[in-house]
């Protein structure tokens, strides 16, 4: 998809981090611009934000976890902009628990928001754009969609779901000739507020020792979430990339080259056969 303005963009989980700056960069390149999101104040400030800079923005209050709230979203933004042509699923939580210590709960929580909410925006928007054989649909994965990161368990099995959904989906759009593009957003740490997604978690999902953690962890944390603040990749950073692959129908979107080297390691065991490589190789040095 080689021009972009002028159509309509939806992203979810636009109020903040990756998303909005998504929503920045395309509304630069002359696109009316929806953003959804579950958390409403944000919302607000995110598209009075875009208006601000002259941008065309509409917010729409959604849940993506649940169908029917993106069904009336779709509505929404179709009464008010038209329908999508650039359609970025991205809303996400993280959530940090070993596969032993997660409970249904934290399952429910993590799969209903990463893979539902990915799989019901491409159940309620894909049918419309490949009517038009014109559009872009951008799923963000992780880079812990292509390796298993330890103490990520039910985040990593969302966002390889949704790696292979995205090739899944590519590699049949391109059977069809379709021309509708398909991008697979993989980012490394990126700035944003995904660290306290908790914030996000609905009351009936709750886990009542999450944020229960030991003095070590504590540290460990705080040594974290500083090296995020000077590390980290900003938000605009990936958004720029994400432009630039709807531009070219690009389908990887990698932030970090070094993650790759974890990649190559995974597929290597997975060639040859041999143990996985352990202990896993940390994503950062603390
Ligand atoms: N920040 C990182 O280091 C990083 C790395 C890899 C992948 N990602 C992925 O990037 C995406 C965006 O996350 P971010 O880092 O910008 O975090 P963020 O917390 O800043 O933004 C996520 C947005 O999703 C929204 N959201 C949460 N639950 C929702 C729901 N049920 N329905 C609708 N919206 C909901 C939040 O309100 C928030 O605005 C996520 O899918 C995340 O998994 C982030």
């Amino acid at each position: 998809m080689k021009e972009v303005n002028k159509e309509t963009a939806l992203i979810t989980g636009g109020a903040s981090g990756i998303g909005l700056s998504m929503g920045k960069r395309l509304a630069e390149a002359g696109m009316k611009v929806a953003l959804a999101d579950i958390e409403i104040p944000v919302l607000e400030e995110a598209v009075e934000e875009l208006k601000g800079l002259g941008h065309k923005a509409m917010g729409v209050h959604c849940d993506v976890s649940d169908i029917t709230s993106v069904e009336e979203m779709k509505t929404q933004i179709e009464k008010e902009f038209g329908s999508p042509k650039v359609v970025c699923l991205n809303a996400g939580v993280g959530f940090g628990s070993s596969i032993s210590e997660a409970t249904i709960s934290d399952w429910e929580w993590v799969m209903g928001v990463n893979l539902w909410g990915v799989i019901h925006g491409l159940n309620t928007f894909l049918p419309a754009i490949k009517e038009m054989d014109e559009g872009h649909i951008v799923m963000t994965a992780s880079i812990a969609g292509l390796i298993s990161v330890p103490n990520l368990g039910p985040y990593n099995a969302t966002k390889f779901a949704v790696v292979s959904i995205a090739e899944t989906l590519r590699q049949e759009l391109l059977t069809e000739n379709s021309n509708v593009g398909v991008s697979c957003l993989c980012p490394g740490f990126v700035s944003t507020n995904i660290f306290n997604s908790e914030r996000n978690r609905p009351e009936d999902l709750l886990n009542s020792s999450t944020g229960d953690f030991t003095e070590d962890e504590l540290l460990l944390r705080e040594a974290f979430m500083e090296w995020i603040v000077t590390n980290a990749k900003q938000p605009d950073e990936v958004a720029e990339l994400v432009y630039q692959a709807i531009s070219n129908n690009k389908f990887w979107i990698f932030t970090d080259d070094q993650h790759l080297n974890g990649v190559k390691s995974r597929h290597s065991s997975i060639v040859t056969g041999e143990e996985l490589p352990w202990p896993a190789p940390p994503l950062i040095d603390l």
